[in-house]
């Protein structure tokens, strides 16, 4: 019978958010500061994680809405080199709400790991008087412990999400995520995983994708399709210079007549342009839909980046 090594350690790599804010009063849930904790003191505060064999490291200290290329990078690649490890099982990733989903969808492009690697946030601050960051992150390493996981999934208020179907949909409430017509992977419930589907996959691009300086990554921005769009703010984007642009597009991917001509002006630049639906549930259905129709926004933004950045590596 083959003996059972030491467990693999997992790596808790911290980078700010509400799960590590304090606030000037128990009961402040808004107006605290963000990332103010460091992610040894958030991982000490929790005695029942003491039955892990754990590391913890800060990557960086933002409030996730500041969240840099330059973070990503350097996420991107710690987590790269910690899951390479052969004595590390898993990652767990401790982030602010806000850009969850945008880093959740990024790392699963690029790493889709064998091991998992679990993001995990707070929606009140580690001063709150029920702060839901520690069950949260109990939560999260539970599941990064758990035999045969793998991919990149979160971890919120109880639910396990894949991570790239990730959404913030609530400003306040602690189960602030959901994952559009996906659903929740499942649930940790007093310690217990209870899954209903299977682990998220796909073929990783690889982190050295993102190796360049973040500043000469593609510039992609997002524009919105809405009453009144005339497209001056495409002409104004394209003169300073963009690589591509993402079109937050109503109902069906549709755009304002003003603004679809500013589109083909931008495509006739040179510029790429990818549509989503601004509706908050759903994908864009039928022929014209493309590679993007089933992102959000911010996920089809950063498709669209790291496609463009593909595009740039020299041909093997
Ligand atoms: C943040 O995203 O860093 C602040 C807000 C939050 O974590 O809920």
């Amino acid at each position: 019978m083959a003996m059972e090594g030491p467990a693999r350690k997992i790596v808790v790599l911290g980078t700010g958010g509400t799960i590590a804010g304090t606030a000037a009063r128990p009961e402040d849930h808004t107006g605290y500061r963000a990332a103010q904790l460091g992610v040894q003191a958030l991982v000490a505060a929790l005695p029942a994680l003491q039955r892990w064999p754990l590391e913890a490291e800060q990557v960086a200290q933002i409030d996730s809405a500041d969240m840099t290329h330059a973070v990503w990078q350097r996420l991107v690649q710690r987590a790269a080199a910690h899951m390479a490890r052969e004595d590390v099982g898993a990652i767990v990733v401790t982030h602010g709400t806000d850009t969850l989903e945008e880093t959740a969808y990024l790392l699963h492009r690029l790493l889709a790991p064998a091991k998992p690697l679990v993001l995990t946030a707070a929606m009140r601050p580690a001063t709150a008087l029920q702060a839901d960051g520690p069950q949260n992150l109990l939560d999260a390493v539970t599941l990064a412990a758990e035999p045969g996981a793998r991919g990149v999934l979160a971890v919120m208020a109880g639910q396990v999400w894949s991570g790239a179907e990730l959404r913030k949909r609530h400003p306040y409430r602690l189960d602030a995520f959901d994952a559009g017509d996906a659903g929740a992977l499942g649930a940790i419930e007093q310690g217990v995983l209870r899954r209903w589907r299977d682990w998220p996959a796909g073929t990783p691009l690889g982190a050295a994708l993102v190796e360049a300086d973040p500043a000469q990554w593609p510039r992609v921005e997002i524009v919105t399709s809405h009453a009144g769009s005339d497209g001056r703010l495409v002409d104004a984007v394209c003169a300073q210079g963009v690589d591509g642009l993402v079109v937050a597009g109503v109902g069906n991917g549709q755009v304002h007549a003003g603004l679809g001509a500013a589109l083909e002006r931008a495509r006739g630049q040179g510029v790429a342009v990818a549509v989503t639906t601004r509706c908050s549930g759903g994908v864009v259905v039928g022929a014209g839909a493309g590679a993007y129709g089933a992102l959000t926004p911010v996920q089809a933004r950063i498709e669209l980046m790291l496609g463009l950045l593909a595009q740039r590596r020299p041909a093997r």
